[in-house]
């Protein structure tokens, strides 16, 4: 058995698996050998991508439907778990694009819902099982949008920045207790969600979604935090470091002016 298989399966939980980068997790995954529970609402790509993984790699897959917006549901889907889950990747997102006044208050609560409160609530459920076992590990799906404020999508990069924080306090916390905590502060990755919001060309050092999912978890139990794509970490090191934070700021909502909802 791979040492990745054995530290962290010999199931994974993918939250938000039903295409984009979530799917490429649950492709990396399976060809790391390890079983996985596919979560998201739209169960006809879950199974689909379940009798795609199952043809091609000798694992069993669980697609489940269900929608992490509702807090029960996010209790309710791990508590009932019965597989031997060693791995939770916290990939559900939501985001909306537009000026604050203009994004209605449902979509910014669901921004809330899906990419702070279901991680959280995931994250919790899970870690007693993952602490009794005595390894295990959670990644937290964030952005470089996170390292500033961005003009136009300001709660969803506010959301991103929670990932990153919660990951960094958990990976202290939880390490000491063999379990590895991570967050992903991606740059642009081709996917479905990123190319319909995109009025213009590809960002500069836009990866794949496959390249995004091994980076992240080839880096996961050297965290806190990995910036995929080697554009992004210079991009990400000169936005944190090098710049005045509003400086930072200005140059992302250039950027993130021209998305479309
Ligand atoms: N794409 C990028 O350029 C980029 C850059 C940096 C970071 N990221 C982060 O990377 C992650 C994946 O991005 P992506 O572009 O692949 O996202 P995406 O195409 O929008 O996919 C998001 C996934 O989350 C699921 N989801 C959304 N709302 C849900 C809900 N209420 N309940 C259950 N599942 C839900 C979707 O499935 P259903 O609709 O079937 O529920 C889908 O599988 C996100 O965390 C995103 O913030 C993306």
């Amino acid at each position: 058995m791979s040492d990745f298989k054995a530290r962290y399966g010999p199931w994974a939980l993918v939250a938000g698996a039903s295409e984009g980068l979530g799917a490429a997790f649950a492709a990396a995954l399976a060809a790391r050998g390890l079983n996985l529970v596919l979560v998201a609402r739209r169960e006809p790509l879950l199974q689909e991508l379940a009798a795609q993984l199952t043809e091609q790699h000798a694992i069993q897959v669980e697609p489940l439907a269900a929608d992490l917006a509702d807090m029960d549901v996010c209790r309710t889907l791990i508590a009932s778990l019965e597989q031997n889950v060693g791995l939770l990747v916290c990939n559900a997102a939501y985001s909306a694009v537009g000026r604050f006044q203009d994004v209605g208050a449902d979509a910014l609560q669901q921004i809330l819902a899906v990419n702070t409160a279901a991680p959280v609530a995931l994250a919790r459920g899970l870690t007693p099982r993952l602490v009794a076992r005595g390894a295990g590990g959670i990644i937290l799906m964030s952005s470089l949008s996170g390292n500033q404020g961005s003009a136009n999508i300001a709660t969803y990069a506010a959301s991103k920045a929670f990932n990153t924080v919660l990951a960094e306090g958990l990976w202290h916390e939880l390490g000491e207790q063999g379990i590895d905590v991570l967050a992903s502060c991606a740059g642009a990755i081709r996917t479905p969600g990123y190319l319909s919001a995109q009025a213009g060309g590809e960002a500069p050092g836009i990866l794949d979604a496959s390249a995004v999912a091994e980076q992240t978890l080839d880096a996961l139990g050297a965290g806190p935090v990995v910036v995929p794509g080697t554009l992004n970490k210079l991009a990400s090191f000169m936005m944190r470091r090098l710049l005045p934070r509003r400086s930072a700021v200005r140059l992302m909502s250039n950027n993130t002016r021209e998305l479309t909802g």
